[in-house]
Order: C-alpha cells, then sequence, then structure tokens
C-alpha cells in the first residue's frame, strides 16, 4: 500500500501528514509507503517549516529530513490513495488526472476524521504555533481513521 499525502507547499501539513501516518502504522506494525508533496513548486527541495518540525518533534516524530517537492502526473500511477488536505488542493489534482482510475485515488483526507469530514485542513503558514498544534490533532485522528477504514481491511 502507497500513500501520497498533498498540500499546496509541502512544508507545513503534508509533511506532518506523512510523518503521523509512517508513525502510527510502524507502531501497528503494518505496511506501508507514504509519501507527501505540493500542487505548487515554491518549496521544491526545502525542509518542512519549523513550526511543523516542532510540532512534529514534540509529539516524537522526526521530520526534519523531508525535502519539499511538487507533485507530477507520474505520482497517479505510484500511489494507490492521494489524499488531499484541502478542497483547492483536491480540485487541483482532479485537473490533473489522466482517467478514472487516477480520479478515484483522490479524496480528502479530512474524510477520515470522525466528525470533520468534506471540511479542509487549513492552511497554517501565516497562522501561530497553536494552528499547527490544531492541524497535528486534525491529521493524527484523520491517519487513525484511514489506517481502521482502509489497512485494517486489506
Ligand atoms: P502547506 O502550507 O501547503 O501546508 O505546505 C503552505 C506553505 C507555503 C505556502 C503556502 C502554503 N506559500 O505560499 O509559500
Amino acid at each position: 500500500m502507497k500513500v501520497l499525502m498533498v498540500c499546496l507547499g509541502n512544508i507545513c501539513r503534508s509533511p506532518l501528514a506523512e510523518g503521523i501516518l509512517r508513525t502510527k502504522a510502524q507502531e501497528k506494525g503494518l505496511e506501508i509507503k507514504v509519501d507527501s508533496c505540493g500542487t505548487a513548486n515554491y518549496h521544491q527541495g526545502e525542509a518542512p517549516d519549523s513550526r511543523s518540525i516542532q510540532v512534529a518533534k514534540e509529539n516524537g516524530i522526526d521530520i526534519s529530513q523531508l525535502q519539499g517537492r511538487q507533485f507530477t502526473v507520474s505520482d497517479f500511477q505510484k500511489f494507490d490513495h492521494i489524499l488531499a488536505m484541502d478542497e483547492k488542493n483536491l480540485s487541483d489534482l482532479i485537473k490533473l488526472a489522466p482517467n478514472e482510475e487516477s480520479r478515484k485515488k483522490l479524496e480528502l483526507i479530512l474524510n477520515y476524521h470522525p466528525n470533520l469530514q468534506s471540511s479542509n485542513v487549513k492552511d497554517p503558514y501565516y497562522g501561530n504555533i497553536q494552528d499547527f498544534e490544531n492541524v497535528y490533532q486534525q491529521l493524527s485522528d484523520a491517519c487513525e481513521g484511514f489506517i481502521n477504514t482502509v489497512l485494517k481491511s486489506k
């Protein structure tokens, strides 16, 4: 199973989602590959935002070595599930999907959250550390939901 987390810049939300899902899967002994990327190329090759690194570290997860990259159409072949952080990311990805099979891989990550279905993981880039902590909690709950509904049914 291969999962790709997608946001806009690949420095705030999706690197956190990548680290959280990888860690939870490892803890549960589940076979999974996780990656993340951005719909934009603004932060190609850069480390995650220092606030995402900090919030992850406070929760025992090291994302400091991750590097930003942009989504490419070939990712549709490489991944089984492509999870978008918000509806803008999702609509940008839908425009790039070459066929229905690719389209079906796309979902909002919060569809796996116990009570925030159909909502967006709000971009925390211009926010404060509390906004990053809220993002962390939403993603942690959503990743737990993803594991319970998708991975455990395999
Ligand atoms: P992300 O946040 O999509 O969660 O990584 C952002 C990071 C950078 C920018 C926007 C959003 N930016 O405009 O540079």
